[in-house]
């Protein structure tokens, strides 16, 4: 037996240096984290007192395909207060973490061979699920004129040259944390409907953004897809747990795809999540951390020479320019430099080449969502890695 020619994707990098770090832990070596999108604090409280809850109950099974109700309706007001916009909880899905729903907008939208848009740098999952789907990524590098992120001119433009038939937007973007800025959004969405190109739009790291207004691409039409989770604002990763907005027409479509494939997501995972949303006090607090963090890792990169960061304006990570070290440390690329920053210095980084194959080479993230203490920790160990290397 061989492998299939469309399962033939890249790995995540990110994983391998995590993988890599577990092995240097268990050897004994002490190493700072500054490599996964992963909070450093635990669910909520009340997520986690009703999963304890439900557990002690023992009834855990099967549900709704769309999710239980009460936490579709929860997510459907979500919508009404944070954007005042209305949402039929008949469009609400809920999915096992974004990446289910990523896999459910392209079955639903794309047919074979279609060509999608994503970001790049982007998420490197994107390229590999439309991939592993027979679709065609078509990645638009951004750039610092276009501020980091796809405007609707790029779109137009790489349409132009020929039909694209959608598009994924981060907002705000791994790995950068950029954001578009609100009439951007409002472009973009009206460009995609006079070209009749489907809008994904990720809005993971909703909640956890600092500048610029945040706005769901909802606001301006709801013949799009939303997708949105409970990993990241609410620091439940591992419990597999996010959701999805759909078109109405396409409510049948999703909820047939979602029946077929996944059944349904963890009954515990959605009594967890519909809690979740009271300890928003709680999840408030540690973005609170981020924001602090945020300052921190920007003012001690542009200590140790990093002078271009692209602009923080969401999420928890920072993308930078490794050039400089590049040259100083004789590496070829950030992957190389990552891997002698990880044995030598003890500090996890991710390698820019995961989120983009042709200039990633050059960029490095990192991220800072653990406590401050390990941010300390980190920079302390690569000022001395670079004192000894210059
Ligand atoms: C932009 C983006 N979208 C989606 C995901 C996947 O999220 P989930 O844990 O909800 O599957 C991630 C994870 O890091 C991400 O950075």
């Amino acid at each position: 037996m061989k492998p299939s020619s469309r399962s033939i994707v890249e790995p995540f990098r990110a994983m391998q240096v995590v993988a890599e770090s577990g092995r240097l832990t268990k050897a004994g070596k002490d190493i700072v984290m500054m490599c996964i999108g992963q909070p450093g604090a635990p669910a909520p409280t009340p997520a986690r007192e009703a999963a304890t809850k439900a557990i002690a109950a023992g009834k855990i099974g099967y549900t709704d395909a769309a999710g239980i109700g009460p936490l579709r309706e929860r997510i459907s007001q979500y919508y009404q207060e944070g954007y005042g916009v209305s949402v039929n909880k008949d469009c609400v899905f809920v999915t096992s973490g974004a990446s289910v729903g990523f896999s459910l907008a392209f079955l639903g939208a794309f047919d074979v061979g279609d060509r999608v848009v994503i970001p790049n740098p982007g998420y490197p999952a994107y390229r590999n699920i439309l991939k592993s789907l027979s679709l065609e990524p078509v990645e638009i590098e951004t750039n610092a004129e276009s501020d980091w992120v796809i405007s609707p001119e790029m779109l137009l433009a790489e349409h132009q040259k020929a039909p694209v038939d959608g598009i994924l937007i981060a907002n705000p973007n791994n790995p950068n944390g950029t954001m578009m800025r609100p009439e951007d959004v409002e472009r973009l969405v009206k460009v995609c409907k006079e070209h009749s190109i489907t809008l994904i739009s990720d809005e993971i790291y909703h909640g956890l953004t600092y500048d610029k207004r945040e706005v769901t691409a909802l606001e301006f039409d709801d013949d799009l897809f939303i997708i949105n989770s409970f990993s990241k604002y609410f620091c439940m990763t591992g419990w597999r747990i996010g959701w999805m907005i759909v078109p109405e027409h396409m409510v049948e479509t999703i909820n047939r795809l979602q029946q077929n494939n996944f059944i349904c997501a963890s009954e515990i995972s959605q009594i967890a999540a519909l809690a979740a949303f009271d300890g928003t006090d709680e999840m408030e607090l540690v973005k609170q951390g981020y924001l602090s963090n945020r300052k921190y890792v920007i003012d001690e990169l542009k200590a140790i020479g990093i002078s271009e960061i692209q602009p923080i304006d969401g999420a928890f990570y920072a993308y930078f320019n490794v050039s400089g070290w590049l040259n100083l440390s004789g590496c070829n690329d950030s992957m190389q430099l990552a891997h002698r920053i990880l044995h030598e210095a003890g500090v996890a980084l991710t390698p820019g080449i995961d989120f983009d194959s042709k200039r990633g080479g050059d960029w490095m993230r990192l991220s800072f969502a653990c406590e401050e203490s390990q941010l300390i920790e980190g920079f302390s160990r690569l000022k001395n890695w670079l004192g000894d290397i210059s």
